[in-house]
C-alpha cells in the first residue's frame, strides 16, 4: 500500500496501476477499506498455504467512495440457550468484521443458563452457568474471558452489547437466587407461571443493580440491553414499573438502555433504544424520541429455517432465504417509521437448535452478508441480481477460511 491518510469524510479507495490509496475519517473507516480491498483480491488470498502467484495478486484499477447508511450494523448471538466458547465467539466476530458490521449483541442470559461471572452474585455463574438447553454442561465467561471478547472485538472495530434478560426469561436467576422470585403472582394470584424476577421486591433491584454495575464496568460500549421481551404473565403496570426502574439503574451506571420492543409501554428516555422484532408496537417508542434497531423476524432472524428442509432452525416466523433478508427496506417497513427514527439493523441468531459455531455459521452465511449490504448501501444501489452474483464468489473464500455456509439454491455458487 503506497499511502494511507485520514483526510476525507468518507472512505475512499483508489487503485491505480502502481498504487492503492485508502483514506477515511476514522480508523474504523480504514479497517473497512481494508476489508473491501481484501474482497477485491482473488479468493486464494484467504489461503494459509502461501500460494501467491509469481506474478503477484491482481486487483482491478478503480475508485470507490463509500459510506455506511446506518450507524448500527449488527448481529446477535444467543450464548444462553447453548454456550459458545470464547474462541467460537471470536470466530463469529471475524465474520461480523469481514462484512463491515460494527456491533455484536451477546444474549448472555435466559431461562436455560447464565453466561457471565458476577463477582457480587457468584451463584449466577456457578449454579446457572452449568446448564443449557437439552441438558448439556453449559459454561460461562469469567470476567477476564469477557474482557478478552471485548478486546478482540474492539481490535476489529466491533462493539459488544451485553444483554442481561429481565424480568422474564430469568429462570436462571431464580434458580441461583430464589429470593428474587415472587412466590405468588404479583396481584395475588397463587397460580403463578411467572418464573422471572419479582418486580416489586427490593431484593430484586439489589440484584439488578449488582449485575448492571459489574457488567457496565466490564463493557466499554455505551449500551446495556435488558431484554424485557415476552413477559406476558406480568400485569402491564408491574412490567412498566420494572422497566422504568431498570432504566434508572442502567442510567446510574452511565449506560444507555436497550430493550426489545415490548418496553415501548414504559416511559422511555430519548437515549434508550428499542429493538423491533415482531410487531409494529415499537412505533410506540417514537413519542419518547427513542430510536429503533430494526430486527424484524420474518426478514433477519438468522435462526429461522431457510426452507422446510433445513435441518436446523425454527419456523414460527416463516422461512427466510437470503433473498428475503436482502429485499426489504428498514425505512419503509413500518408506516410512520423513517430513517430518522432508525439507528440501524441487527440480525439475531437464537440458538435453541444451534449448538456450536459450525451450526451457527450455517445459519449466518449467506444471510448475514445480505443484511450487512442492506445496512451499508443505499436502496437505490442495491439489486438482488447483482448481490447474488457477487456473494457466489465468497464461497471459495469461506471454504479456505474453514467457515461453514448454507448453499442456498437462490445463488449460483462457483
Ligand atoms: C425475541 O425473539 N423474543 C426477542
Amino acid at each position: 500500500m503506497k499511502s494511507l491518510s485520514v483526510t476525507s469524510l468518507v472512505l475512499v479507495a483508489a487503485v491505480t496501476a502502481d498504487s492503492v490509496h485508502l483514506a477515511a475519517r476514522t480508523n474504523a473507516g480504514l479497517f473497512h477499506g481494508v476489508q473491501t480491498l481484501r474482497q477485491l483480491l482473488p479468493f486464494e488470498v484467504e489461503s494459509d498455504m502461501n500460494v501467491r502467484p509469481a506474478t503477484g495478486w491482481r486487483i482491478p484499477a478503480l475508485t470507490i467512495v463509500d459510506r455506511p447508511r446506518y450507524a448500527w450494523r449488527g448481529a446477535m448471538l444467543d450464548v444462553a440457550r447453548h454456550f459458545f466458547t470464547v474462541d467460537e465467539v471470536k470466530q463469529v466476530i471475524d465474520i461480523v468484521a469481514l462484512y463491515k458490521l460494527n456491533t455484536l449483541h451477546l444474549h448472555l442470559t435466559d431461562d436455560q443458563g447464565w453466561r457471565i461471572e458476577i463477582k457480587s452474585r457468584p451463584k449466577l455463574a456457578s449454579v446457572s452457568g452449568a446448564s443449557q438447553m437439552g441438558g448439556g454442561v453449559g459454561g460461562f465467561y469469567t470476567q477476564d474471558d469477557f474482557r478478552e471478547i471485548v478486546r478482540y472485538a474492539a481490535e476489529r472495530f466491533v462493539t459488544i452489547v451485553p444483554e442481561i434478560e429481565m424480568p422474564g426469561h430469568s429462570s436462571s436467576v431464580v434458580n441461583a437466587y430464589p429470593e428474587v422470585h415472587c412466590t405468588t403472582r404479583p396481584g395475588g394470584n397463587p397460580d403463578s407461571t411467572f418464573y422471572g424476577i419479582c418486580p416489586d421486591s427490593a431484593e430484586s433491584f439489589r440484584l439488578v443493580d449488582d449485575v448492571v454495575r459489574e457488567v457496565s464496568a466490564l463493557s466499554p460500549g455505551p449500551y446495556i440491553h435488558i431484554g424485557a421481551d415476552e413477559v406476558s404473565v406480568l400485569p402491564p403496570e408491574q412490567f412498566v414499573r420494572f422497566v422504568e426502574r431498570a432504566q434508572d439503574i442502567v442510567t446510574k451506571y452511565n449506560k444507555r438502555m436497550i430493550g426489545w420492543e415490548e418496553i415501548f409501554r414504559a416511559r422511555l428516555l430519548p437515549t434508550t433504544l428499542v429493538q423491533l422484532w415482531r410487531t409494529d408496537s415499537a412505533r410506540g417508542a417514537l413519542s419518547y424520541g427513542s430510536k429503533l434497531i430494526m430486527s424484524p423476524a420474518p426478514k433477519v432472524y438468522l435462526d429461522m429455517k431457510y426452507t422446510p428442509n433445513t435441518e436446523l432452525g425454527l419456523d414460527w416466523s416463516g422461512f427466510v432465504e437470503p433473498r428475503t433478508s436482502y429485499e426489504w427496506d428498514p425505512a419503509t417497513y413500518l408506516p410512520g417509521v423513517t430513517d430518522a427514527n432508525i439507528v440501524g439493523v441487527e440480525a439475531p441468531l437464537w440458538t435453541e437448535t444451534v449448538r456450536n459455531v459450525t451450526a451457527a455459521e450455517y445459519m449466518i452465511l449467506p444471510r448475514l452478508p445480505a443484511i450487512a449490504e442492506l445496512a451499508w448501501t443505499p436502496p437505490a444501489a442495491r439489486r438482488w441480481d447483482d448481490f447474488r452474483e457477487r456473494i457466489a464468489e465468497h464461497a471459495p473464500r469461506w471454504r479456505l477460511m474453514g467457515i461453514n455456509y448454507y448453499p442456498s439454491a437462490q445463488i449460483r455458487w462457483r
